[in-house]
């Protein structure tokens, strides 16, 4: 019985498990809100209509925006370092040959092999004052490009080119993965989709980040525990999921199993969750799903029917899933159509997300060295009562 004193509320208790709705620290770099994205005061939509990747790569690592001289020393510097290691440049080649070419191989993998292998070359690798990571996250982010482009030219049997010094970072990112000059528009749907994915506060992957940085270890072993995070299906892992489910909605019509009102029937009646939807912090859309879909709808119209139809069919589940759940596409929905009607291959959906993120990253295990405290929280223990050793039964 309740006494007149207590008073028991129907409210549901906040389900915090996966630190839901915990704030763990403090950054200076970005701000995530249920109606704002902001890197260091800029508005994500702002930022993606009028700069470039490299602008707001200064943004992130260096921490303003630049003045036109800044830029160019900006951009000549991370020109100057795109060339990679020939010996490791080998590996990654072997092991992509090695890959099986379809949408199951993983680049993600040969990619963090390939930051590792990046470690052993890298002059700064054990010196975390503030000048050397500055160093060693130009390094990366303009290298990145060169080992992605290597492994995707390996893997489908063609000679790899050398990165292009005439070409900004989002242009000789799609040259080195196919040794083709980009059109102007995939120049700038690339670039746009890198602003987008650039920074995103304590997210997985970055918070895996901070966590490696706060025991003091090196910057490329946070960014490896990073793109291990970066990975998964529930985090950048989506955007290729998500096209993989458009795929899947497609051999469904095709084979005259239904329409895609009834994939989705079945997908409910299954529980199953749909890749590209839904969010921990958004839960009334993501700014950047719609900034996303609106220029790689652009490259779509261009390329003709077969394109667009990935974007009607898209377009229906969105639909769908906001009427019948109140789920929102987060900005891994339109990457995976965007990226395919570009031409770029699935498996390489999420490396080209590490391409981006590498600089948010960066500027996150700076911030933790700049004031570092061990991370090391505490666990409820629900396990099994005390037992002394001798009086237990195996
Ligand atoms: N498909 C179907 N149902 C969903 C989905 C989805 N994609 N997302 C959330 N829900 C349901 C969920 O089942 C739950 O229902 P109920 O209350 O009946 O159990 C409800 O919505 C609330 O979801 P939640 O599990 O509390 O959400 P979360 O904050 O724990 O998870 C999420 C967020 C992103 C992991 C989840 O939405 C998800 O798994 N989405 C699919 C993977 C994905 O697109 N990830 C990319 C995330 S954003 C960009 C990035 O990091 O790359």
């Amino acid at each position: 019985m309740t006494s007149s004193t207590e008073v028991k509320s129907s409210k549901k208790p906040a389900d915090t498990r996966g630190l839901a709705g915990q704030t763990v620290g403090d950054t200076q770099i970005c701000q995530v809100s249920q109606t704002e994205l902001i890197y260091r005061g800029y508005e994500i939509a702002d930022l993606a209509e009028h700069a470039t990747f490299e602008e707001v790569a200064h943004v992130l690592l260096v921490g303003h925006k630049p003045t036109a001289d800044e830029l160019k020393r900006f951009k000549d510097e991370l020109v100057s370092m795109r060339a990679v290691d020939r010996g490791i440049l080998e590996v990654i080649g072997k092991i992509a040959r090695s890959e099986p070419s379809s949408d199951d191989a993983h680049p993600m993998g040969i990619l963090r092999t390939g930051i590792s292998l990046l470690s052993h070359v890298d002059p700064d690798c054990e010196d975390n004052s503030p000048e050397a990571q500055m160093r060693k996250s130009k390094r990366l982010l303009a290298q990145i490009p060169t080992i992605i482009g290597y492994g995707q030219m390996s893997c489908e049997g063609k000679t790899p080119v050398d990165p292009d010094p005439n070409l900004d970072l989002a242009a000789n990112l799609l040259w080195c993965m196919t040794g083709e000059k980009p059109s102007e528009l995939n120049a700038k749907v690339m670039d746009v989709s890198l602003i987008l994915y650039a920074e995103h506060d304590f997210n997985a992957s970055t918070f895996a980040a901070r966590v490696i940085a706060s025991t003091e270890a090196d910057m490329h072993s946070a960014v490896c525990g990073a793109i291990g995070a970066l990975k998964g299906p529930l985090h950048g892992g989506a955007n290729e999921k998500a096209m993989a489910m458009l795929k899947d909605i497609d051999a469904y019509i095709a084979a005259g199993n239904g329409d895609v009102d009834s994939f989705m029937a079945e997908a409910f009646a299954e529980k199953r969750k749909l890749m590209g939807f839904g969010h921990r912090v958004y839960k009334n859309g993501d700014h950047r799903a719609g900034i996303l879909r609106s220029w790689g709808l652009k490259i779509a119209e261009q390329n003709g029917p077969d394109a667009k139809k990935w974007f009607d069919i898209g377009d229906r589940v969105q639909q769908i899933m906001f009427e019948q759940k109140n789920i929102y596409p987060n900005v891994d929905f339109p990457c995976g159509m965007t990226y395919f009607v570009m031409g770029i291959p699935v498996p390489q959906y999420t490396p080209i997300f590490v391409a981006s993120r590498i600089t948010g990253w960066c500027a996150h295990i700076m911030e933790q060295h700049q004031d570092n405290r061990l991370i090391r929280p505490l666990a409820n223990y629900t396990g099994p009562a005390l037992t002394k050793w001798n009086e237990a039964r195996s």
